[in-house]
């Protein structure tokens, strides 16, 4: 459940402006999201959403809805708001640096290179760094990164795991369930993404470390990279499932393991 309703306000004559809202983004909005996933209303009542839930305010780790309900709000953008929502100090910074502007291009600037310099210092991993807007664009650019240093077109992905909107993340992450899957073949999500690129997406089962090992024993020097939610959503991973995935990659050598949160 990602958010738990710790406040009900009786039904007012909000509801009446929130279904006009919700109207008119059914009408607007293909899918009526804002992202590009459709959750049925089944998948939504089981994450613990109302069917109409329209976001208002957000402070501190709660959020309320048109009509006043404060809930305590678990997503916290998906980890992106660490501190909350509106800490006062980010809401000071952003509110300081609105007023000198913020659309360069991508010239080079101060707060950016303070901020790279910041990374670089507290994450050794990160000798370089590239600052991407949505996590979607972050993936592509580790994959095509992963792609020019090995060589190699394919990518491993695991049934169910999230890694944004593009052809590849697109890619068995809510498969339909009236066949069983046949790993390693991929299933789209979407139309409108081209056949060839289900040649370069392999999928697996989480949490099968012995899929996990065999398959990497036998056909991970094709690949470029494994992608994997350490967490996938809401399932933790078994023990011994992401040591197994970084151990084989690091023996089938330039393979890139790449971690995603
Ligand atoms: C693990 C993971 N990767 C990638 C993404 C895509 O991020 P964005 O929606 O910012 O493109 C998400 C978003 O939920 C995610 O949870």
């Amino acid at each position: 459940m990602k958010f738990q309703s710790i406040e009900k306000k009786p039904k007012n004559n909000f509801e009446d402006s929130q279904t006009k809202l919700w109207r008119t983004a059914e009408k607007l909005f293909p899918g009526s999201v804002l992202g590009t996933v459709y959750y049925p209303d089944e998948i939504l009542k089981l994450a613990g959403f109302k069917q109409i839930f329209i976001p208002v305010r957000g402070e501190g780790a709660y959020i309320w809805d048109m009509q006043g309900n404060a809930y305590l709000d678990y997503t916290m953008g998906m980890g992106t708001l660490i501190t909350g929502h509106c800490h006062p100090s980010i809401v000071r910074a952003v509110q300081e640096q609105i007023s000198r502007g913020v659309q360069f291009l991508n010239m080079i600037n101060e707060p950016a290179v303070l901020l790279a310099e910041k990374i670089n210092r507290d994450i050794p991993a990160a000798e370089k760094v590239r600052f991407a807007s949505t996590g979607a664009e972050a993936v592509n650019y580790a994959i095509r990164a992963a792609r020019a240093f090995t060589g190699r077109s394919k990518v491993l992905r695991f049934e169910g795991a999230y890694h944004g909107n593009h052809d590849l993340g697109l890619m068995s992450y809510l498969p339909p369930d009236d066949a069983l899957p046949i790993f390693p073949e991929p299933r789209p999500d979407s139309a409108g993404i081209i056949p060839e690129v289900k040649r370069h997406t392999l999928v697996g089962p989480f949490n099968d470390i012995q899929w996990a090992q065999d398959f990497l024993h036998s056909r991970g020097s094709e690949l470029a990279a494994v992608i994997v939610e350490p967490i996938q959503r809401f399932i933790p991973p078994v023990s011994g499932f992401l040591k197994v995935l970084r151990e084989e990659t690091i023996k089938k050598g330039d393979i890139d393991g790449c971690h995603w949160h």
